[in-house]
């Protein structure tokens, strides 16, 4: 087998963004593009000869062929083992689970997670370290750095690997082992929750859906939910993952999965869920009962202890800053931590590492425990089925209940998607410039408390990280975030978060609670002036 080291030159737009490297599937085919990152991921690691290398993906157009030039340098890189799910398939937290397991030096994952996938649409990568979490902030400015001075690249002639047989077998010194992707991940749920109440309570007639949207959980879900815990074979749909996820959206939000949300609200079914394109996010619904994510988080940490694998209880929570403050009412209950975080993932990692936390979320769909270290969709979902096992009561008196003890913190996200990226950066900074003079200034009936930019001390390592979204909160507990996505591929995506505390437990839509804030929102930012636009595209 010949290795080959072939010269190439640095391409400037690989700064990995909120959750890695994310672009046109046409950007990544570009010559030495997918190398490139590849080579300087494996160049910042301390070592790679001997060591061992997790990677799959959600199975997204593009993917086997990545995993086919991840193997040949790897090879060349002399890693001593390769584990791969077979067809490519590796759900983010099922990779995270096994990079553990497996005591690997970490894994690459494949994914553009929600985005949409095709040869015209999106394409991810990114590095997760041993200890199954995306690569810190720090790793990933190296990385960056790395892709920035690059001059060449190792890669081994080998033939095309059979990817779909479970198998090992030697590339030169490197084992190569194509893996079940989904025996490792549901032996660890089946060690968490009570499996057997919630077979219980699927004999007892209880119906639910889940939409795995065509994306990767589909698998996942039919082992745990119809082999594991015997729910009828029509409690999971879209289980087939497709390279364009059937051409959707694979994002479980009430726009995106509309159909599952139609389902349950004609009635027949108690409960609905799905999760997105890699498996980390999920959305959980009852009849006529949507469960905001930051809900969610607060109603999973305040119920932990019903769970086997919580029953000891939570060493602390903590929740990404735009997330509302609903589980820090119950974090102050339980006299337990509670850690504001900037948005991504990779920040809860180092306060799992060091036991500060158990469970952690954000708003944007993502709910996780210390189990793995990336948050995990379907862990979600057998969560709440097993709190509804055992409480015996539905999701909306689930919800109700926990308004009644806690109050209720409205939140709504709206997002105004494809703005140009110079009038977004100006806008920015236009707000940014403004923070100073806005404390004490009153916008209807709402009085600046306090604004600031939002910037985070890893209280394990010190790591600074600035800049991480402006925060203006209100004195009568309302709040508004601000900032730019880090994970769009075209055009910029401004996020304005909406959060206000309420004693009410009325059932009028959050849209119509929050619309005196939300337009305070756009006139403070001046979304219109700078972008033109008078309302989101997207609201969650
Ligand atoms: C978005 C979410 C963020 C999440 C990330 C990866 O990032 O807002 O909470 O961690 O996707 O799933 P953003 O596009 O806002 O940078
Ligand atoms: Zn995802």
């Amino acid at each position: 087998m010949t290795m080959n080291s072939i010269s190439t030159h640095p391409f400037d737009d690989q700064k990995p963004g909120t959750s890695g490297l994310r672009k046109k599937v046409k950007i990544f085919q570009q010559k030495h593009y997918l190398e490139n990152f590849v080579q300087s991921v494996f160049d910042s690691l301390d070592e790679c000869s001997g060591a061992r290398l997790i990677v799959g993906g959600d199975g997204r157009y593009f993917n086997r062929d990545a995993i086919q030039v991840i193997v040949r340098m790897a090879v060349a890189n002399g890693f001593g083992e390769l584990v791969i799910g077979s067809g490519g398939i590796l759900s983010t937290p099922a990779a995270s689970c096994i990079i553990r397991k497996y005591q690997a030096c970490g894994g690459l994952i494949l994914s553009a997670s929600h985005n949409p996938g095709g040869p015209d649409e999106d394409f991810g990568i990114k590095f997760n370290g041993a200890n199954g979490g995306p690569a810190t902030e720090t790793h990933t400015n190296q990385i960056f750095q790395l892709t920035q001075s690059i001059s060449r690249y190792h890669i081994a002639d080998t033939d095309t690997v059979d990817l779909d047989r479970i198998q090992e077998f030697y590339l030169e010194e490197t084992l190569i082992r194509i893996i079940d992707p989904v025996a490792d991940y549901v032996d660890m749920m089946s060690s968490i929750f009570d499996f057997s109440a919630i077979k219980k309570l699927f004999k007892s007639g209880f119906s639910m859906r889940f939409d795995a949207m065509h994306a990767v959980t589909g698998p996942y879900a039919k082992a745990l939910f119809i082999d594991q815990l015997s729910a009828p074979p029509e409690s999971v749909m879209n289980a087939e993952p497709l390279e364009d996820f059937g051409g959707h959206h694979p994002d479980p939000n009430l726009v995106h999965a509309a159909t599952l949300v139609d389902a349950v609200n004609a009635g027949a079914i108690d409960f609905g869920a799905a999760s997105d394109g890699d498996g980390d996010r999920n959305m959980i619904i009852g009849h006529n009962c949507y469960v905001n994510p930051c809900d969610s988080l607060a109603v999973l940490a305040a119920n932990a202890t019903l769970v086997p694998g919580y029953r000891v209880g939570l060493a602390g929570v903590a929740r990404s800053m735009p997330t509302s403050r609903a589980v820090d009412r119950v974090a102050d209950q339980l006299e337990i931590p509670c850690y504001e975080t900037p948005t991504g993932w990779k920040f809860f990692g180092n306060l799992m590492d060091d036991d500060r936390i158990t469970l952690c979320g954000e708003e944007s769909f993502g709910t996780g425990s210390s189990h793995v270290r990336e948050k995990d969709g379907l862990w979600a979902v057998l969560f709440w089925l097993n709190l509804l096992a055992v409480s015996n009561k539905s999701v909306s008196e689930l919800l109700n209940q926990h308004w009644q003890t806690y109050g209720r913190d409205l939140f709504t996200r709206h997002d105004y998607e494809g703005i140009d990226t110079r009038d977004a950066n100006e806008m920015m900074q236009a707000l940014n410039d403004s923070l100073p003079e806005l404390s004490g200034q009153t916008f209807d009936d709402f009085i600046v408390e306090q604004a600031d930019q939002f910037s985070y001390a890893d209280p394990v390592d010190g790591t600074l990280s600035d800049n991480q979204g402006i925060r203006i909160t209100f004195t009568n507990g309302a709040r508004i975030v601000v900032r730019l996505s880090g994970t769009g591929t075209s055009g910029a995506t401004l996020r304005v978060y909406l959060d206000q505390f309420s004693q009410s437990l009325s059932q009028t839509d959050t849209q119509i609670l929050l619309a005196p804030l939300a337009k305070v929102a756009q006139s403070i930012i001046g979304i219109k002036r700078f972008s033109g636009r008078t309302s989101p595209d997207v609201i969650t």
